[in-house]
């Protein structure tokens, strides 16, 4: 396998390249896991030298790092820096970024820009010889506003980087927990006999954040949260969640049994849309004890029809899962940030104890804000009562803050995903199946409430989202984990 020899970043002053990016390859350099030829490129549109790019680029790995930052792996890493200016539609800029790579025995580009420019850059590189084997691509979401968009642009990136070289980004599944969740499910005999629909009762995945918008206002109403959210992210987790055993952690036999779950996720009809989905959007209210706006007062808002907040009822149609459902909700304004995955076993199927209240087994994977995994079991209380046992759920609790306590920082998603693509594996990455069936399923969604006139119904900011989301359960006897 060829490691890379650059790396380089469009977008490289952006947002993501800036708070993730740049921060992501420092740790990895700081504990030498960067092939030590690796050079760092950043492609943008101003205009900087190399010099003034460094100490960009180290403001916001140190505001990013804070105590972490050490000038002696600043000035290790600091060397393997580059820039190259140009817009991403002019064909001279590709021209120079070529003499840049010369020499290099292989290229990762990574498209830290808008979703408008991966067509654009994939061809002003091809033009210049630069996308042939070894090289490679890592896109971002959104790829794509729907599944047509979306096939799309993969089109136009098969066309010269084969699907093995080309890598797209769920920063959800950089996250520890998530892929520990593959562990819980793998490494352990304990669950595996119970993971179907004779003992699980329910699944429930929230990710919900008291952030509103944050200056996005541009990118956010374009997409609302069931594209920005729902498609990727959650839908990445209920695929760990609920695939089948894969045989090894080779990238096809994952991504294989992933696709298999999305595909069979039952479409929602039209005429079910009202019981089996909730959209909602903030309007003013308080988050962390602040007046905050509602959404269409946000900088740069205006009255508006997307969503910032959604939950759903979904089912996956296989032998395993069959009549088991499947609840997502996630939504900006939130009360709290809290993502969670809470897998709700069965009742017992007899009581022996008189009547005594007892709380069904409950597993729940806690991913932010801190990572944790609990299983609450019934027990018995210790005292002394008069005809029987008194009962009580407690909770084993393995928190890993406090498990891997050696571990000084909790990396960042991205370092793990850089880090396997530059290694050239892409178990952790989106396959291009994946990303389309999950848009079949969502566009159904979307395109019913357009057909339905399904509008989002406000929800105080700080609140759990509109009274929907709590009907949405409660009709087949089930509540949210809060
Ligand atoms: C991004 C979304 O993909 O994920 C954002 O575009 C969202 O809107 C973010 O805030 C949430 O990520 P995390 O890691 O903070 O849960």
């Amino acid at each position: 396998m060829t490691m890379p020899g650059a790396f380089v970043i469009f977008g490289a002053t952006g947002d993501l390249a800036r708070r993730m990016l740049f921060p992501s390859l420092y740790f990895l350099d700081a504990d030498g896991l960067l092939p030590s030829e690796l050079r760092i490129i950043g492609a943008a549109r101003s205009a900087h030298s190399d010099a003034e790019f460094r100490a960009d680029v180290k403001t916001w790995v140190k505001d990013r790092a804070g105590p972490f930052f050490s000038e002696d792996a600043w000035k290790d890493f600091e060397r393997r820096l580059g820039y190259v200016s140009g817009d991403a539609t002019d064909s001279q800029s590709y021209v120079r970024l070529r003499e840049a790579l010369k020499g290099d025995p292989g290229a990762l580009f990574y498209l830290s820009t808008s979703p408008a420019l991966y067509i654009p850059i994939v061809q002003g590189l091809a033009e210049q010889g630069l996308t042939g084997a070894p090289n490679g691509v890592i896109v971002e979401k959104p790829i794509g506003k729907s599944y047509a968009s979306c096939e799309q642009i993969n089109s136009a990136i098969a066309e010269h980087f084969a699907e093995n070289r080309t890598f797209r980004i769920d920063h959800y599944l950089g996250k520890e927990t998530v892929q520990n969740l593959i562990a819980l499910r793998f490494a352990n005999a304990l669950f595996e006999p119970l993971w179907n629909r004779h003992y699980i009762d329910h699944v429930q995945i929230t990710v919900a954040e008291t952030l509103g918008v944050e200056g996005r206002f541009g990118y956010y109403n374009e997409y609302g949260a069931t594209r920005d959210m729902v498609q990727n992210h959650l839908l990445q987790l209920l695929s760990l969640i609920a695939m089948e055993p894969p045989h090894d952690m080779r990238p096809e036999s994952v991504r294989s049994e992933k696709v298999k779950v999305l595909r069979s996720l039952r479409p929602i009809r039209d005429s079910e849309l009202r019981d089996k989905t909730v959209r909602g959007q903030y309007a003013r209210g308080v988050a962390d004890g602040q007046t905050v706006p509602g959404y269409s007062e946000e900088e740069g808002g205006k009255p508006s029809d997307t969503e910032t907040f959604v939950a759903l009822c979904a089912h996956i149609d296989n032998w395993r899962w069959a009549g088991v459902p499947f609840y997502l909700r996630t939504g900006k304004r939130l009360p709290t940030r809290h993502s969670q995955i809470v897998i709700q076993f069965r009742d017992i199927p007899h009581s022996i104890f008189n009547g005594a209240p007892l709380m069904a087994n409950q597993l729940t994977i806690t991913l932010q804000p801190e990572e944790s995994i609990s299983l609450t079991i019934m027990n018995k209380t210790p005292t002394l009562t008069q005809g029987g046992y008194e009962l009580q759920p407690l909770s084993l609790n393995l928190s890993l803050l406090d498990a891997f306590k050696g571990e000084k920082r909790r990396r960042i998603a991205y370092e793990r995903l850089l880090l396997e693509a530059i290694s050239n594996n892409s178990t952790l990455f989106v396959r291009r199946d994946e990303a389309e069936a999950a848009w079949l399923w969502i566009d159904r969604i979307i395109e019913g409430w357009a057909r339905t006139g399904m509008r989002p119904a406000p929800y105080q900011a700080g609140s759990w989202g509109p009274a929907g989301a709590f009907a949405l359960t409660e009709r087949n006897g089930h509540s949210w984990d809060e």
